[in-house]
């Protein structure tokens, strides 16, 4: 097994690479053993499962193995949004919590198998109620706390949750936002499944309680034992459940089993991060997201390490919070995305100047690619030339980081994902599905089988081959594009599917495009993401009325784009809100029918050069009258 607390060098990262490739059974099998079995696995790698015949349980592997020698180190720090509010949590302390949490969801007839749904906002309850389920077998299914109520209610009723935890209130700066609210309607919605919802106070509002089903969550803890067995799981049973976005407009229930999962979260976050015992590591994402499963949670605790947790945003009350936060904490490791490094950037170079963020020795990044302008802002300003930019790429389907310029396997570049992790073998393919060996640009995939890489699709296998699988027989299909250099050094250019990526949010056209079709009065729609200097990209919604005539009048098509904005708000969420909408009599198609985004996308972004052939739209006048309506 390789050390983890040595900083790698060329030759070791070589070294690893190297064995990982030539012989994986020995390689993951040794890399195991950084995980605490109950009964340990014979072999390593069996088709689409993993360890399958070892025993472990994922709480006891983030929690009771480290009693002994970490008991009183820092689990968990909570900064919350008010300045006071401040909770140190020992290994000891977390173990008891998620002891006590793991026993109110036995208590309320959760088991092996169940699937519990946490919503929540980043308050360490999140974290405890995670650890809690995985305790007894449960699968967690995180659901993010910005979702409407509909978007909420097609995944309790895909996951069939029997539990819910949610919260009274999540606050967003000065914002109050209502989750049991909207819990409430999402499952009034579709929400049959859940037979109980256990509600965290965290502003202490009055929250509507249904009797029977709805419980405040406190007072239960503070009756439950600190002391909970825990369920022996195979590798290969199922940890969690989380939803993501595709090119269908139904959310995938991606699945990850636990043995591949938890070592390639600890395996990921010793390597990439350089993990040493007195790191304090802040993840900034929410647990509604994959990093907040892998980073904030799964990772650091399996390495026995102390995580940070921040209630509030970059910005409030003032621009300088989250430095404050770093300087308070003496956080060593920042793991962040570049829409928050934008965001930050435009506050100045004064405002970090006035913090002592000394303790900091590594940056990530992680979500969507990071220009060359705000890396070196991150490495400069930030990390003062001294901390290594780690720019990770990974997907919620392949656990963990895959790719990323590890410290010390080599120098970095500004923006590039760089290398794959030892063990990790990516190929890029022409459109001929032909490997591209040298400098080049193509479709990423990934040749070989890895531990952390999703199981299925929740209750739709077939989907799972179809997407992954089928494309390119042979590979996984990671519907992203990258380019390589003359070193071999990869970079990441984007999705190559309909994926848009919002500040790091992945969210499906067609999940918008159906939200807009549930409005009777749009025939037809096409969202596309362009370029947007904060988020990364943005969204753009052209939009089709029944009635085409509104297209042509100023007063109905603004009202029919605020509807197409609220219909967004309303069946996603607002995070996926468009920046704009157009209102159009029609959109440009193929003649057999299929929608030319390219071209939408060069109208959005005013590139009206050179569209290339027109002739074989099923209507080439059509793209002359959009653009004249559009542009003017
Ligand atoms: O397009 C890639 C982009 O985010 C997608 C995965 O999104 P999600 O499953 O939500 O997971 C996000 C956190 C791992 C990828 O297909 N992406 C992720 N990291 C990077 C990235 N694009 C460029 N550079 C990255 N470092």
């Amino acid at each position: 097994m390789s050390d983890m607390n040595a900083l790698l060098d060329p030759a070791r990262f070589a070294d690893l690479t190297t064995r990982a490739a030539r012989d994986p059974e020995t390689f993951w099998s040794d890399e195991a053993r950084r995980l605490e079995w109950i009964a340990p696995p014979s072999h390593a790698r069996n088709g689409r499962g993993w360890f399958s015949d070892g025993l472990l349980n994922a709480s006891a592997n983030c929690l009771d193995r480290h009693l002994a020698t970490r008991g009183d180190k820092v689990a968990l720090i909570f900064q919350g949004e008010d300045e006071d509010t401040v909770l140190r949590l020992t290994y000891r302390d977390l173990h008891a919590q998620v002891c006590r949490m793991a026993n109110v969801l036995r208590d309320h007839g959760v088991g092996k198998g169940d699937r519990v749904a946490i919503h929540l906002p980043s308050v360490p309850e999140g974290v405890i109620a995670m650890l809690a389920c995985a305790r007894i077998g449960a699968m967690h299914v995180v659901l993010f706390g910005g979702f409407s109520a509909e978007a909420l209610a097609d995944r309790l009723a895909d996951s069939g949750a029997r539990l819910v935890i949610t919260a009274d209130m999540g606050r967003r700066g000065a914002k109050q936002i209502p989750l049991k609210a909207t819990m409430d309607r999402a499952i009034a919605l579709r929400g049959e499944s859940v037979e109980t919802v256990l509600v965290v106070a965290v502003t202490g509002e009055d929250a509507p309680m249904t009797p029977g089903r709805d419980h405040a969550l406190t007072p239960l803890l503070e009756v439950a034992s600190a002391a909970c067995t825990l369920e022996p799981m195979s590798a290969d049973d199922n940890l969690f459940l989380l939803y993501t976005s595709g090119s269908t407009g139904k959310p995938k229930g991606m699945v990850h089993a636990t043995g591949g999962y938890l070592l390639w979260a600890a395996y990921t976050h010793a390597l990439a991060f350089d993990h040493r015992e007195d790191d304090v590591f802040w993840c900034t994402a929410d647990i509604g997201w994959i990093t907040g499963h892998s980073y904030l949670t799964y990772g650091p605790l399996a390495n026995g390490g102390t995580i940070l947790i921040f209630e509030g945003m970059p910005s409030h009350p003032h621009p300088g919070r989250w430095w404050d936060v770093a300087q308070k904490h003496r956080v060593t490791t920042l793991y962040t995305s570049p829409t928050a490094i934008r965001a930050l950037m435009r506050e100045g170079d004064d405002v970090p100047a006035r913090h002592d963020l000394s303790a900091l020795r590594v940056l990530g990044t992680v979500g969507e690619p990071i220009s060359a302008e705000a890396w070196t802002w991150f490495s400069t300003v930030i990390g003062k030339g001294r901390c290594p930019v780690v720019d990770t790429w990974w997907q919620t389907e392949t656990g963990g980081i895959m790719i990323a310029p590890i410290p010390g396997s080599g120098t970095a570049k500004p923006g590039a994902a760089m290398r794959p992790l030892p063990g990790v073998q990516p190929i890029l393919l022409d459109e001929r599905a032909q490997p591209i060996t040298g400098a080049g640009e193509g479709v990423l995939c990934i040749t070989n089988a890895w531990p952390g890489q999703a199981r299925t699709i929740w209750r739709d296998d077939a989907l799972f081959c179809t997407t992954y699988l089928d494309p390119y027989p042979g590979y996984y299909f990671t519907g992203d594009g990258a380019r390589r250099d003359e070193d071999g050094d990869l970079w990441i250019t984007g999705r190559v599917d309909d994926v848009i990526n919002v500040s790091g949010h992945r969210i499906g056209s067609a999940e918008i495009e159906d939200a807009l079709a549930a409005e009777h009065v749009f025939a037809e729609s096409a969202a596309i993401g362009i370029p947007h200097d904060l988020k990364g990209q943005g969204i753009v919604v052209y939009v089709v009325p029944r009635e085409t005539a509104a297209a042509d009048d100023a007063e109905r098509a603004e009202a029919l784009a605020k509807q197409a904005i609220a219909a967004v708000g309303k069946r996603v969420g607002r995070y996926a809100a468009p920046e704009q909408v157009f209102v159009v009599p029609d959109l440009p198609k193929t003649r057999s029918g299929k929608i030319v985004r390219r071209l939408l996308r060069k109208i959005a972004c005013n590139e009206t050069e050179g569209l290339g052939d027109l002739s074989t739209l099923a209507d080439p006048e059509l793209v002359p009258a959009l653009i004249a309506k559009i542009l003017g």
